[in-house]
């Protein structure tokens, strides 16, 4: 099973805060100045502004940005000190990809890595949801409380997809239990989306979000789980984001992401 590709290096990510593309994407003339995009998001007056682009703090796509530049705020990600630019004023949401090993909680008496490790301590940002320490692939992590609280709320209904490599190979009544729900100590599960690749290789996609749930549905029909990727959540994916990397999301995916967790789905892909 492959994790989700990598993208961009962890150390790249965290100097520059987003994905690099080419500098010539971001000169595009029918966007806005970069010193008047930075004033509106609250960084100063449009000479504060200039002045934070003539000290090279400011980057567009991960290449230093010059005075006057146009970019375009849906597509480029700026960065102030590497910091990047967020949706609002003050507001950052990035999506990492989580190593095996490393805890979604805040606190470990145990000292073991956690995914607060991998990101820019400044602003302080919180998981949204949790994946469990050895559950791999894109954990969102923000300090959008709202945007928060519509993602983790069931009736979101936003769409989760896993990879889980299964001890054996599903027979056709296991992946249809699966589908139509299974009975745990919590109760049943709702349909959900099931698909086998490949022999031993399950997809699934949830809109539910109970605690180690995948693992313990397919334990419930015989399959225990042997390693588990999330692999989407909602519209978010994470081609090339190597594990322990994480990238700023753009002002699309917040959108996006926001359309998709009020249950305007934006996220119909299998
Ligand atoms: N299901 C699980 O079993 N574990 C996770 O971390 C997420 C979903």
């Amino acid at each position: 099973m492959s994790p989700p590709p990598p993208q961009a290096s962890p150390a790249a990510g965290a100097a520059a805060g987003a994905v690099q593309r080419p500098a010539r994407e971001a000169e595009t003339p029918d966007g806005e100045r970069v010193q008047k995009v930075l004033a509106r998001a609250g960084l100063g007056s449009r000479r504060a502004c200039e002045l934070l682009v003539e000290d090279g703090r400011v980057t567009v796509n991960g290449a230093p940005a010059h005075l006057g530049q146009r970019v375009v705020v849906e597509r480029d990600q700026l960065s102030v000190d590497g910091v990047p630019i967020g949706v609002r004023p003050g507001l950052v949401h990035y999506l990492l990809n989580k190593p095996p090993g490393v805890l979604t909680t805040a606190a470990d008496p145990f000292g073991r890595p956690k995914v607060l490790d991998l990101v820019p301590d400044e602003p302080r940002v919180f998981p949204v949801g949790r994946l469990d320490a050895a559950t791999e692939g894109l954990l969102l992590l923000t300090n959008d409380g709202e945007l928060a609280q519509r993602c983790a709320h069931p009736s979101g209904g936003l769409e989760k997809v896993y990879l889980a490599e299964v001890v054996g190979h599903p027979r056709p009544g296991a992946l249809r239990a699966l589908r139509e729900g299974v009975e745990l100590d919590d109760g049943l599960t709702a349909p959900a989306k099931v698909s086998q690749p490949a022999p031993g290789l399950l997809r699934i996609t949830l809109h539910e979000g109970r605690n180690r749930q995948v693992r313990r549905m397919c334990a419930a029909v015989g399959h225990p789980v042997r390693r588990l990727v999330r692999v989407r959540y909602g519209p978010l994916t994470g081609p090339g984001l190597a594990p322990g990397a994480w990238r700023a999301l753009s002002i699309a995916e917040v959108r996006a992401l926001e359309a998709a967790a009020s249950g305007r789905r934006t996220d119909r892909r299998p």
